[in-house]
């Protein structure tokens, strides 16, 4: 019998070793978690894009008392970016969770909704999107959404 091996690299990193310009992002998507609003899970994401013009756009958790009505701080920032500058691919995006009055140790990760909607992203402008998730501890950095969603369904996966 056949078998595949997925495997992805995923650079570790603490935030004094990270890049200027990563450390900015990340920074950015620190100051976005403030402004979420997540009465129900006092959880406080924040989310900043990285276009290739250099620009960021920002998004954070947004949550409603019908629970499913909310929606995650990596969709409110990604769709924010393709709503205001559709023709601008985006170059990489950076979270970072807040609870209990500070910042995750541990890198905060993309649920699996908003790692497919990363790779739509990457699909649509044709340009990998890296993700950075922020801990305080360490950092995770994927040089592609895809890596963190393999086998995932795309365009090419719907029937001609
Ligand atoms: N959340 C995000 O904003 N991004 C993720 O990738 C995972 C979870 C939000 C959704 C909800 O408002 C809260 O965190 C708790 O799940």
């Amino acid at each position: 019998m056949e078998s595949l091996n997925l495997t992805a690299k995923i650079r570790v990193y603490t935030f004094d070793e990270g890049a200027e310009c990563i450390k900015k992002l990340i920074n950015e998507a620190k100051l976005a978690a403030k402004n979420a609003y997540a009465p129900y899970s006092g959880f406080r994401v924040g989310a900043a894009v990285l276009l290739c013009n250099g620009e960021i756009i920002t998004g954070n958790n947004q949550e409603n008392a019908a629970y499913p009505s909310g929606l995650c701080a990596e969709r409110v920032a990604l769709f924010a970016a393709n709503a205001q500058r559709p023709d601008i691919a985006v170059e990489a995006i950076a979270i970072a969770g807040f609870h209990d009055g500070e910042f995750t140790g541990l890198p905060c990760r993309p649920c699996g909704g908003c790692r497919q909607v990363m790779v739509e992203t990457e699909n649509r402008y044709d340009k990998p999107v890296k993700v950075i998730m922020y801990g305080k501890s360490k950092i995770y950095e994927a040089g592609s959404a895809k890596d963190l969603l393999p086998l995932g369904f795309e365009k090419g996966s719907l029937p001609e």
